[in-house]
């Protein structure tokens, strides 16, 4: 068994899902680790428009399986919607879909936690209940999808709703809607399966990440960062697999940097120059609609998620987006608070031979080969530079 692994070394967003979705025929199984539909992969099928907030972005290769494994967190509610949006569109989810049975389950009151307590809105967070669920899970008292098959489940919910109701007395009550019951009863035409055991039947497994290495409970800018862990240690933590199965690190960096939420920014802009990046970047949270704060590449700490995440090949996305500037700025080094700028020059399109050398620049100040720059939102719009790095297909 071997475990390819494709992450964000930023603060998420740097188009991870279309980099999946490009590489999951290589794969026999596409696999979500961490997380839950805080994230948003945004996806072109048939010239559609698709956002995925909790099924992996494999689903549109009929030859692959995809699971959602332990280390997720997942919206009952939110997920029956997607398998049935996907359904309709005639992708044969419920065949190719997995759950993990020790994924946990975030429940509407852990989005109530987060509409009613004020700690939400100091971090900017997606609002879908993310941290209380892995709260819960990480004391002990959380429920997982292998606890619906148990007789007092409906109990355990109602018990663990009236214990953080009690901490906000003059809250309007948690709504336990007639949806929500239906939603865990549909869960149940999904196929449960030990994430354990049913990987070790398949050889070839690329794990998705969500977010960013940066918003990383432990190695992200604390206490602005999400409550999964969003690196490689991640992946051997929330799908139960061994370092030494992981490959390929993949590592997926926008050629200039975003962050939604609060927390430092050090290389953030202002101004004209940052409007005219929203608009051309489309840069708007895919799960919130918020515009994304938006600054230049930050070279130490993309050399800080490298190392930490073992990163073998670079993904660099949106270079198209810098096109038509004079000049763009990256950063080598100073403080947080004065950060040493390197200006290269511009490039007219990502064909233009400053671009090719703008990445050769990155290649040499970081020594890991860009592998495959993305140079559109869809789907073809993507090429490999290096291909001695090429996964083999299974
Ligand atoms: P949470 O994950 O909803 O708890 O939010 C915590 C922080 O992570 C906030 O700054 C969010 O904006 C950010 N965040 C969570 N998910 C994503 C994502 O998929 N892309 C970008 N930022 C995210």
């Amino acid at each position: 068994m071997r475990v390819d692994v494709v992450l964000g070394l930023q603060w998420g967003d740097e188009g991870k899902g279309k980099i999946v979705d490009a590489l999951a025929e290589r794969y026999e199984v596409v696999a979500r680790f961490q997380g839950g539909p805080n994230a948003g992969h945004t996806l072109y099928h048939h010239g559609q428009k698709v956002v995925l907030h909790q099924v992996p972005a494999g689903i549109f290769h009929e030859g692959v399986r995809c699971l959602i494994g332990d280390g997720v967190v997942i919206d009952p509610e939110i997920l029956v919607q997607e398998v049935e949006g996907l359904s309709r569109m005639g992708v044969g989810v419920e065949e190719r879909l997995y759950l993990g049975r020790g994924v946990h389950l975030i429940l509407p009151v852990h989005r109530w936690l987060e509409a009613v307590s004020q700690e939400a809105d100091k971090i900017g967070t997606t609002r879908r209940g993310i941290g209380p669920a892995y709260a819960d899970r990480y004391a002990r008292r959380g429920i997982a999808v292998a606890d619906l098959e148990k007789p007092d489940y409906r109990q355990r919910i109602l018990d663990l709703t009236a214990y953080h109701q009690k901490q906000f007395p003059g809250a309007p009550p948690v709504e336990l809607s007639d949806r929500f019951w239906e939603a865990l009863e549909n869960l149940r035409r999904l196929r449960w399966v030990s994430t354990y055991e049913w990987l070790r039947q398949h050889r070839r497994i690329l794990a998705e990440g969500s977010q960013g290495t940066l918003l990383d409970v432990f190695a992200g800018s604390y206490p602005y960062v999400t409550s999964s862990h969003t690196t490689v240690a991640g992946v051997c933590a929330g799908l139960l697999v061994a370092p030494q199965e992981i490959g390929q690190v993949w590592g997926v960096v926008k050629a200039y940097a975003t962050r939604v939420g609060a927390g430092p920014f050090p290389t953030e802009i202002a101004g004209e120059l940052a409007i005219w990046l929203q608009e051309r970047g489309n840069e708007r949270g895919s799960t919130t609609g918020r515009l994304r704060r938006c600054g230049w590449l930050d070279l130490p700490l993309l050399k800080y998620a490298i190392t930490i995440n073992g990163v073998t090949a670079l993904i660099i996305t949106k270079g198209d987006i810098l096109a038509g500037l004079p000049s763009v700025k990256v950063r080598i080094g100073g403080s947080d608070d004065a950060p040493l700028y390197e200006e290269l020059p511009g490039w007219k399109s990502t064909s233009d031979p400053n671009y090719e050398a703008f990445l050769r620049w990155i290649e040499a100040q970081i020594g890991v080969p860009v592998w495959a720059i993305s140079t559109g939102p869809h789907r073809q719009d993507w090429q490999i530079r290096r291909k001695d790095l090429l996964v083999e297909k299974t």
